[in-house]
């Protein structure tokens, strides 16, 4: 059995965890920087930057004490090495490094996406390779057939925002309050989804991939016409994203070849309407669903340790020069796709 740190730093939650190999959480600890961005409306990168460096050492340390363990008992060290905002992502990485190097363990350069990627094994051991996944976050709307750890074909992703930056810009439209997924969540719960008509970009189009550009702009449209509740509009936008997504996901379904369940990930899965019409989609399929816990869809650092458990347990470790990036494909080979405003 192996004993994981791992440290998450590439948006605004600062969180150290420690994970045993055999999906034990011996403890987590999250800072979130909600209040430092909330009068910005969104996560200003340098103010991430500088509150990362003000607690992760502090959370490492009351992670540590929680478990009862001391870096001696660690079997490696696992941190985010991207991708995200680069100040943050670095604060987290080099913090790494250096207890690597101090207390002579190994270290895992994580990529964000893998530790999401992977999330559901840490939750369900039953959940074994090749599966279908749906990786919906703030920066990313990709379907992905997870082959193993470090083993990823993409099938699709959006050409222009992501999921999560829809329900963001959303929610600062409609002035419903930062951060926006589980913000536009609640107020639509109290609306009506079929009050405002909204478009389903790409929906109906063969490739499976996602557009959410013209949805928030239908939205803004929608508010200015001031005919409309914020709740009405929310719930509209809502039923219009998980349209989108069930019907990428059940398109792709039929080009994921060996899939043996369909796997929500990322902060979006935290979102209830959404886990609910992708359990049904599974179930008319005929494959088994899976969906990380709440606290393990949104960013934390147990999913970056539990990667780091897969890896370790690979021989995958890295030197200690090894780079943070900006940007970090899962699947370096799948080609660019044609659209406005294409993304990696
Ligand atoms: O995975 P994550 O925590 O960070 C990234 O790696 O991007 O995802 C954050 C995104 C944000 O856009 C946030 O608004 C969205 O996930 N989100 C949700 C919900 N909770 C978080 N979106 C819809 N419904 C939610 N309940
Ligand atoms: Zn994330």
């Amino acid at each position: 059995m192996a004993i994981i740190l791992g440290l998450e730093s590439s948006c605004d939650e600062t969180a150290a965890a420690l994970v045993t190999s055999d999906r034990v959480v011996l403890a987590h600890k999250l800072a979130t920087q909600e209040a430092a961005h909330r009068p910005f409306g969104g996560v200003v990168p340098e103010i991430a930057a500088r509150a990362h460096v003000d607690v992760l050492a502090a959370l490492i340390e009351q992670t540590l004490e929680e478990a009862g363990l001391t870096l001696n008992d660690v079997d490696a060290i696992a941190a985010t090495a991207g991708p995200g905002l680069i100040g943050g992502v670095m604060v987290g990485l080099v913090t790494g490094k250096a207890l690597a190097h101090a207390a002579g363990k190994p270290l895992i350069a994580v990529n964000h996406l893998e530790g999401h990627a992977l999330s559901p094994r840490l939750a369900d051991p039953a959940l074994e390779f090749p599966y279908l996944l749906l990786l919906v976050s703030g920066g990313h709307c990709q379907l992905l057939l997870v082959e193993g750890v470090g083993q990823y074909r993409r099938l699709a992703t959006t050409i222009d925002d992501a999921a999560g930056e829809a329900f963001d810009k959303t929610a600062k439209l409609l002035k419903l309050g930062f951060p926006g997924g589980p913000a536009v969540e609640a107020a639509a719960r109290s609306g009506n989804a079929k009050a405002v008509p909204l478009p389903r970009p790409l929906v109906g189009t063969a490739e499976p991939h996602f557009s959410f550009a013209g949805l928030k702009s239908a939205v803004l449209r929608a508010r200015d016409a001031g005919i409309h509740k914020p709740e009405d509009i929310a719930a509209s936008f809502q039923q219009a994203v998980v349209d989108c997504l069930v019907d990428r996901t059940k398109r792709a379904i039929h080009r994921a070849h060996g899939a043996t369940a369909l796997v929500v990930a990322g902060g979006v899965a935290a979102n209830q309407a959404i886990r609910t019409a992708l359990e049904a989609l599974a179930a008319s399929n005929g494959l088994p669903f899976f969906a990380p816990p709440l606290w393990l869809c949104t960013d934390n650092a147990a999913m970056i340790g539990w990667a780091g458990a897969e890896r370790f347990a690979l021989g995958l470790t890295d030197p200690l020069d090894v780079i943070a990036r900006p940007r970090w494909p899962l699947d370096p080979d799948a080609e660019t796709v044609r659209g406005a405003g294409v993304k990696a």
